[in-house]
């Protein structure tokens, strides 16, 4: 934990008493000029046919399967960002796929929205004897890998139709911010679908951008999710489910709730090291997620044009490369247990 300076200049949610607070250190030493500055961040940058009958639109691919229910991209690029953020998400929770106390030899496993499937893959590698089943949108995972994984076309916010006899022992969903418009809901369907005594994890974001000395005030990446935050919350996906997460469980009726909260700096701006790499890796994959995750709201909802969404996310993306801009975002890893 560190010191709780600069609280004068602390934008974003109070940090009051919350135990998880603490103070990021800017990393000060001059290390050069501003280009010593982006060479540091250049050397880090190195079934059926209706459902692959994807929508193309200015110049991204999205899912066709219920049309326009994410609106975010599915194509290469985009899978190239989620599995970043899946390394990024490795690095942050010390090589573990998850926190939750399962058992040692999981049978039934669930992963929400898998995207290209990259956890459930994993998870079916170190867990040899369980059967993984990743459900999304879009068929985008890989054909190969281990033989105890399989990916369905399913629409999570729809009622759940899995057979009485498959209940899940362990049920997980990560990065549903932005995609999901009534979680109480889904959270209950995991409820339901879960064995006696099997775990739920949900991992997600707090979207609302902060800093912890004021140098994201009246900045382009500060308009970036203020424009951006507003246009989801007006087609009602849930933009920052992480801090609600811990009462949805309890309302769904889970118990042994357990909270971990992530500091999530933009950049390699903090000091210390793990911090600052983390904020490389979430640096890169904002590199293509500021334009992924604003274009189709933006157009579609908000009569921008593409290339103002375009201009827009190259603001943000620049000031998120800014060393003087400390940009942070608070990351939920949150489970719970159904009862015996
Ligand atoms: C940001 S990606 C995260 C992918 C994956 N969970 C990971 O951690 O790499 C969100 C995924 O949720 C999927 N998704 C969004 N809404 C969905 C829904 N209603 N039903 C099923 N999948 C959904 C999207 O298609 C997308 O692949």
């Amino acid at each position: 934990m560190g010191r709780r300076s600069s609280m004068a200049e602390h934008t974003g949610p109070d940090p009051g008493d919350d135990p998880f607070y603490q103070t990021i250190e800017v990393d000060t030493q001059v290390t050069g000029t501003d280009s010593t500055y982006e060479d540091e961040l250049s050397s880090c940058t190195k079934s059926v046919t209706s459902i692959r009958d994807y929508r193309q639109e200015h110049g991204r691919r999205y899912h066709s399967y219920h049309d326009g229910r994410y609106l975010l991209p599915n194509d290469e690029a985009e899978a190239q960002r989620l599995d970043m953020m899946h390394e990024m998400m490795l690095f942050m929770m010390g090589q573990r796929l998850f926190l939750a106390p399962i058992a040692d030899n999981p049978q039934q496993v669930l992963d929400l929205g898998t995207g290209t499937g990259i956890w459930a893959l994993d998870f079916a590698d170190r867990y040899p004897n369980a059967e993984v089943t990743g459900t999304d949108l879009s068929p985008i995972q890989p054909s190969y890998g281990p033989p105890n994984v399989h990916f369905i076309v399913d629409d999570m916010e729809d009622e759940w139709a899995f057979p009485e006899q498959q209940k899940f022992d362990f049920i997980h969903a990560r990065f549903l911010a932005l995609g999901i418009k009534d979680f109480p809901k889904l959270l209950t369907e995991c409820f339901n679908n879960t064995i006696p005594g099997g775990w739920v994890e949900f991992q997600d974001w707090d979207l609302n951008m902060y800093s912890q000395d004021g140098s994201t005030t009246g900045t382009s990446i500060e308009q970036y999710y203020n424009i951006g935050i507003r246009a989801y919350e007006k087609t009602g996906h849930v933009v920052s489910p992480g801090p609600h997460l811990e009462q949805w469980f309890h309302e769904a009726g889970f118990t042994e709730i357990h909270v971990q909260k992530y500091l999530l700096p933009m950049g390699p701006w903090p000091k210390e090291e793990h911090l600052k790499s983390l904020g490389m890796w979430n640096l890169l994959q904002a590199s293509t997620g500021f334009e992924a995750s604003a274009l189709a709201v933006l157009t579609r909802y908000e009569n921008w044009t593409p290339a103002d969404v375009v201009h827009l996310a190259e603001k943000a993306k620049l000031d998120a490369r800014d060393r003087n801009i400390h940009a942070l975002f608070d990351f939920y890893v949150v489970y719970g247990r159904r009862p015996l």
